[in-house]
């Protein structure tokens, strides 16, 4: 793939930023997830690719765009794979909170696991744990691989978990081995990429999330050198039907980072809302700045850029 279509795909981002981040705080996380969807599907819909979305915002039936399937581009040579949430944490937009961003991955035809819209059990770390990771084991075992590999204790290390009721039992695990805990409403696309960011402060991410989430975060850390596993974690029997439908057979199989996201990936994400290592969108009269994270698992070159927009040049985002 041509290293230039990463610049490309942060216009993307930035564009379904700036169309969503107007909504910060307003209440409506549909209405913001909306307003990114169609500024995301302009854009894609402006870049020289033959673009096939493989996670998107779910499938035909039930999203009426990017949806799973859709193709995007304006045609060409350039056959690729999309993976794409135009606003990760839409309740954070919507309220104001931290960490919700606008992102999206793109690959070779085939390269990105085509994950159903279920959950999925994650664990991720930074490059220093790269390796040492193993979801098969106890979230205690892993913490004590960690520090031994980060050459610190249990004590020094900082977990980040989804604050949901299904991971109470892993919240007190964590907590009984020493750890400290950093618990978030919402965004473990933003959760995971955290892992690979020193100044974050954060080591390593547990629990359970979006599948597609999870393909995201893959591609975000194999640009980034961390690691990643998943395992599918469907709510029903129809989910498993789904993900059978998808390829995937066995539903306990554990994936690593290279089955999620394989081969040259490219990754973009622009702040929504102020965040660990993203600012959100901030407007002015005319005009608004943002800032974004673009990076190539190939050359693993991560790139930030601080863009300002004057909307009289850009009339569809004031
Ligand atoms: P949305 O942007 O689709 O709202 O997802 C936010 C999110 O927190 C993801 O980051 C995470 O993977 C998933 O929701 C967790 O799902 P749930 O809120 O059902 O626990």
């Amino acid at each position: 793939m041509d290293r230039n279509l990463a610049l490309e795909m942060v216009r993307v981002t930035e564009a379904a930023a700036l169309s969503c981040a107007r909504l910060m705080g307003r209440g409506d996380a549909n209405a913001a997830d909306q307003a990114a969807v169609d500024a995301m599907r302009r854009a894609l819909n402006g870049m020289n690719i033959d673009g096939t979305v493989v996670i998107g915002e779910g499938e035909r039936d039930e999203a009426p765009m990017l949806y799973i399937g859709e193709k995007v581009g304006k045609g060409g040579d350039v056959k690729v794979d999309i993976a794409l949430d135009p606003l990760e944490g839409t309740n954070l937009c919507a309220t104001g909170g931290p960490n919700s961003i606008s992102v999206i991955a793109i690959a070779e035809h085939g390269q990105f696991l085509h994950a159903p819209d279920t959950y999925m059990d994650k664990i991720a770390v930074g490059r220093e744990g790269r390796g040492v990771i193993d979801i098969t084991k106890s979230p205690t075992k892993n913490l004590e691989e960690l520090a031994r590999a980060k050459k610190c204790t249990v004590q020094d290390l900082t977990a980040i978990i989804l604050d949901r009721d299904r991971h109470k039992e892993l919240i007190r695990e964590v907590r009984d081995a020493g750890a400290r805990i950093k618990l978030i409403g919402d965004g473990d696309v933003s959760a995971a990429i955290s892992t690979c960011e020193p100044e974050s402060g954060i080591d390593i991410l547990f629990g359970i999330g979006g599948a597609p989430e999870g393909v995201l975060a893959a591609a975000a850390l194999r640009c980034l050198g961390g690691d990643l596993q998943g395992r599918l974690k469907p709510r029903n029997q129809e989910e498993i039907v789904r993900a059978k439908r998808m390829g995937i057979e066995d539903i306990n199989r554990v994936f690593q980072l290279e089955e999620l996201a394989h081969g040259d990936v490219m990754f973009a994400a622009t702040g929504v809302t102020n965040g660990d290592y993203l600012k959100g969108v901030r407007f002015f009269g005319g005009g608004a700045h943002t800032h974004s994270l673009v990076m190539r698992s190939l050359s693993r070159t991560v790139r930030y850029i601080e863009a300002t927009h004057h909307f009289d040049t850009k009339p569809n985002y004031s």
